[in-house]
């Protein structure tokens, strides 16, 4: 079976980046991305390709080079799904917010949206793909509505998650460690599919390198990689506040127990917190799933590092307050960083936004800068929370054009994102424009302690 129109519905971090880099590498398929969203699809089709919705780091020289050519964004979704014979859903996943499960499970409800206007305007057989994290079993109930719903065409779905991380999309489209195909594999119709996506990725990825398992493997697998790499991020964590109070330093604890071949170096960087759309809710979903079958030891297991996250956030939080002498009421914090990463505008779950609100119930007033994140992502942000009103957030915090005027007159400065640049401030200007004592919180280990004692700082990072 030979592919010639492919459908992406969901023009996010995702699905944007992703099909950017199938239709650079496979210029004879016509690629369209569509989204209901009709500012997110103007901004995909902006003539200055600077101005894409999503910021990575070599997304906008792919996207010039591709665009009009095979590579298409468009809000038309019943006519791109109709054209296709290969249609991914990328299209979010949030934690729900209401009703049962709320807080924990998935809400699927844009993922059904789907799969009922798929059903409604197929005329021709398609290969439909779950390219949207999702909980084990989800494949089932998309097979459920197509084949229930539809008009006779014959489905097959796969799963195919995609293991990108924000920031280096680009370079792990290019070079994944693997891709993972599932489906249905006891099944001539199912092996043809899986083969077509397979022949899509081979493309640029060596065949050796694509993996094929059946559908609810490759599910879970996905949520157990988030749940694993999380689970780092927590287990350095937690030894970093140890650090803290023996006299280890959390860099030399990472580097000592990452030279273990069978423990690796990656993914060992104590930091304020992880955030991004994935790790806490997809622990989430699997601590729901885990209790929904009765597995109360599993579920808690996970559960942990969840909790562990949520105190290494607060914990931050509450060492700024403290040092401050115990009160940062009236006194003004610089906030440096707000995306959850560096080389992101992406905001979701970051630990800026948490270490804020709680400084704000302090009484503190925050300044905030971020390279690539805009005022109104900020307040969008601390307003989701509901803490406080609208018009509280917009006083009490400023969000600024440059690291100086976060610092200017400042009692302290948080590190939030681990930006390249914040490395090379003029610190003895931004120590000069200061109130004295003149505090630095390094959340991310980003700065040289010797260098900023130096200068003049009271300075705090975490882990040592
Ligand atoms: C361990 C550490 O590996 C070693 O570095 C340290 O110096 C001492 O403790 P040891 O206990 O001798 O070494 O053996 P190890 O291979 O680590 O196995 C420990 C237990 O874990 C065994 O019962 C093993 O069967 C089990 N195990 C190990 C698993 O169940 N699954 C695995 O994937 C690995
Ligand atoms: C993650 C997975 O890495 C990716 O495979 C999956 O497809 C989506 O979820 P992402 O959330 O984009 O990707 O970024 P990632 O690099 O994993 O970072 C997640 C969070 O963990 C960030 O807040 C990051 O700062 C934090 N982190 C990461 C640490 O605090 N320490 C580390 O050592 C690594
Ligand atoms: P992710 O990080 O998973 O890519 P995003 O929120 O960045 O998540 O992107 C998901 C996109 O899917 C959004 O732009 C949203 O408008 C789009 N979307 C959601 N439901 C539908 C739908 N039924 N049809 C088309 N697009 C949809």
């Amino acid at each position: 079976m030979k592919i010639k129109n492919i459908c992406c519905i969901g023009a996010g971090y995702v699905g944007g980046p992703t099909m950017a880099v199938i239709a650079q590498k496979c210029p004879e398929i016509k690629v369209t991305v569509v989204d209901i969203n009709e500012s997110r699809i103007a901004a995909w089709n902006d003539e200055d390709v600077d101005n894409i919705p999503i910021y990575e780091p070599g997304l906008s020289n792919i996207v010039k080079e591709a665009r009009g050519r095979n590579l298409f964004f468009s809000t038309e979704v019943d006519s791109a799904i109709d054209k296709a014979d290969m249609i991914f859903i990328s299209v979010n996943t949030p934690t729900k917010t209401y009703g049962m499960g709320k807080g924990m499970a998935a809400d699927l409800k844009f993922i059904e949206l789907c799969a009922r206007q798929i059903a409604r305007v197929s005329t021709s057989d398609k290969i439909v793909i779950e390219k949207s994290t999702l909980p084990v079993r989800t494949a089932e109930a998309l097979k459920n509505i197509l084949d229930n719903t539809g008009n006779g065409v014959n489905y097959q779905i796969l799963s195919n998650p995609e293991f990108l991380a924000e920031g280096t999309a680009v370079d792990d489209l290019m070079n994944p460690d693997r891709v993972l195909i599932g489906g249905d594999i006891d099944s001539d119709k199912g092996k043809e599919a899986v083969k077509a996506l397979v022949d899509i990725y081979a493309h640029w990825v060596p065949r050796e390198q694509i993996l094929t398992t059946n559908v609810w493997s490759s599910e879970l697998s996905k949520l157990t990689a988030n749940a694993f790499l999380a689970q780092r991020v927590s287990s350095i964590n937690a030894m970093s506040e140890l650090c803290e109070k023996t006299g280890a330093d959390v860099n030399e604890v990472a580097k000592a127990v990452g030279m273990d071949s069978r423990i690796g170096p990656k993914f060992l960087k104590a930091s304020v917190g992880f955030g991004g759309s994935c790790f806490q809710k997809d622990i989430l979903n699997l601590v729901y799933i885990a209790k929904s079958f009765g597995l109360e030891e599993v579920a808690n297991y996970w559960e942990q590092v969840i909790i562990m996250n949520d105190h290494q956030k607060k914990r931050f939080a509450t060492k700024i307050v403290k040092t401050l002498f115990n009160t940062v009421s009236g006194k003004k914090i610089g906030i440096l960083g707000w995306a959850f990463k560096k080389d992101t505008n992406d905001t979701r779950e970051s630990a800026a936004i948490y270490v804020t609100d709680y400084l704000l119930n302090e009484q503190a007033e925050i300044v905030v800068y971020d390279p690539k994140v805009k005022a109104e992502q900020v307040y969008a942000d601390l307003d989701y929370l509901n803490t406080r009103t609208e018009a509280e957030n917009r006083a009490r915090v400023k969000v600024v054009n440059t690291p100086y005027e976060a610092a200017y007159q400042t009692h302290a400065v948080a590190i939030m994102t681990e930006w390249d640049e914040f490395k090379e401030l003029d610190w003895p200007q931004i120590y000069e424009d200061m109130l004295k004592p003149a505090f630095l919180f390094d959340g991310r280990r980003l700065l040289e302690r010797k260098t900023k004692e130096k200068i003049g700082f009271e300075f705090y990072a975490i882990g040592s």
